[in-house]
């Protein structure tokens, strides 16, 4: 058994060995550290490309050892999607924040303790009752909250109408706290042919600067327009009037990403180790224990081309999908593995061995583990990284 480390161990070195993927207990996370740094390099330099400064959100990873990956060791600009989040990587050296979830008035103090121990930990609100709490907030405590306000770019889910006089109005009640806009266009995972995430990318960037535009007009300063997904950055072919963007889910890849086109299933950097614990043969099924809580409930393929069910079926070292397997159903604590040809080979998979599970959601997959067993593509885990959960 893998002892439970939180530090970076390299291979090399005078650290004795990690041992292999076969000595961990199951289910376990495995992040191949090749793809990790293949998947950051190729975002690196699309934005390198576009002449934009990339925010990463670590949201997917909640790790400092695989932001240092994405972003290099002087870790700079990260978005966040909880307060758990902002304290591990403000503790990790990382300074400049934006915390990108509409912020509630219960957690002001804890963010200005934040801010007064030297954290640039911004926020996004897309009220006039939320950016009144603030400025009042602002006021009483003596402590500069800086706000971007968030903009509806495609009626996913969240922001203010670009053309909204409520974006005036808002404005008007941060007053000095007002820094920038900000949009996440969610939407993008319903595009399906280049042109339309081409379109997509091309409507969250103008809509956003649109938003910065007016508000500027009527007179109040907004130097900040933050924009992006995974699929927008990735299908974007221009970033004008755009300060930064935002992607989080590139840095693993899954099997949603894959069937959007941003990466392919040989991309994928995580995978859910898996051990085989028992054979119905009366209904051809191989049963795991990774179930639901070790996979997460995530469906996102099933509206894509290819339902991968709850993940795609893998050999443990290699990561070569079994195509013909899903897991079709998941209790708790048991995945059920089915073969779309409905016959099942149980001489592959004797009980006691190994699966690898590639996740629809790396982000939902991720949240149940609290660390990464790193391997370099191989059996040899060559390092332990601890993630950070909770709020
Ligand atoms: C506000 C915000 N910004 C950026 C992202 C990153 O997008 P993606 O997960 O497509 O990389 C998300 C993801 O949910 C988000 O909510």
């Amino acid at each position: 058994m893998v002892e439970h480390v939180t530090e970076n161990h390299g291979v090399g070195g005078s650290i004795p060995p990690l041992g292999t993927i076969s000595d961990l207990t199951t289910p376990a996370l495995v992040l191949d550290r090749s793809r990790l740094e293949a998947n950051a390099s190729r975002m690196r330099a699309k934005v390198q490309s576009l002449g934009v400064m990339l925010r990463p959100h670590v949201k997917t990873s909640k790790s400092i050892d695989v932001l240092h990956v994405l972003a290099g060791v002087d870790a700079g600009p990260i978005t966040v999607s909880t307060l758990a989040e902002a304290r591990y990587f403000f503790a990790h050296g990382v300074t400049d924040i934006l915390y990108a979830v509409g912020v509630a008035a219960v957690k002001l103090p804890e963010i200005a303790e934040l801010i007064r121990s030297g954290c640039k930990l911004r926020v996004i609100l897309d009220t006039v009752e939320a950016a009144k709490a603030v400025r009042a907030f602002v006021e009483a405590e003596q402590v500069p909250i800086e706000v971007l306000i968030e903009i509806d770019s495609d009626g996913h889910r969240a922001g203010v109408a670009p053309n909204d006089l409520l974006l005036i109005e808002i404005g008007r009640s941060l007053g000095p706290s007002l820094v920038g806009v900000m949009t996440h266009a969610g939407a993008s995972y319903d595009c399906r042919t280049t042109a339309e995430f081409e379109a997509m990318a091309e409507q969250e960037r103008s809509l956003t600067v649109q938003a910065a535009e007016r508000l500027r007009t009527a007179g109040h300063p907004c130097p900040i327009v933050s924009v992006g997904s995974t699929p927008t950055v990735h299908y974007s072919c221009g970033f004008d009037g755009v300060t930064e963007v935002r992607a989080g889910v590139y840095a693993f890849g899954d099997l949603v990403q894959s069937e959007l086109g941003t990466c392919t299933t040989d991309d994928i950097a995580i995978g859910v180790l898996a051990s085989v614990i028992g054979h119905n043969r009366q209904h051809d099924r191989v049963l795991i224990d990774a179930g639901f809580l070790a996979l997460s409930r995530d469906r996102g393929t099933a509206a894509l081309p290819i339902d991968w069910g709850y993940g795609a079926v893998c050999d443990p070292v290699s990561s070569e999908i079994i195509q013909d397997l899903t897991v079709s159903s998941t209790n708790q604590e048991h995945g059920i593995v089915t073969a779309r040809s409905g016959e099942i080979d149980f001489d592959r998979f004797p009980v006691g061995s190994r699966v690898k599970i590639l996740p629809n959601h790396a982000c939902a997959t991720a949240a149940a583990y609290d660390r990464y067993f790193v391997t370099e593509g191989g059996e040899q885990i060559v390092a332990v990284w601890d993630r950070v959960n909770g709020w």
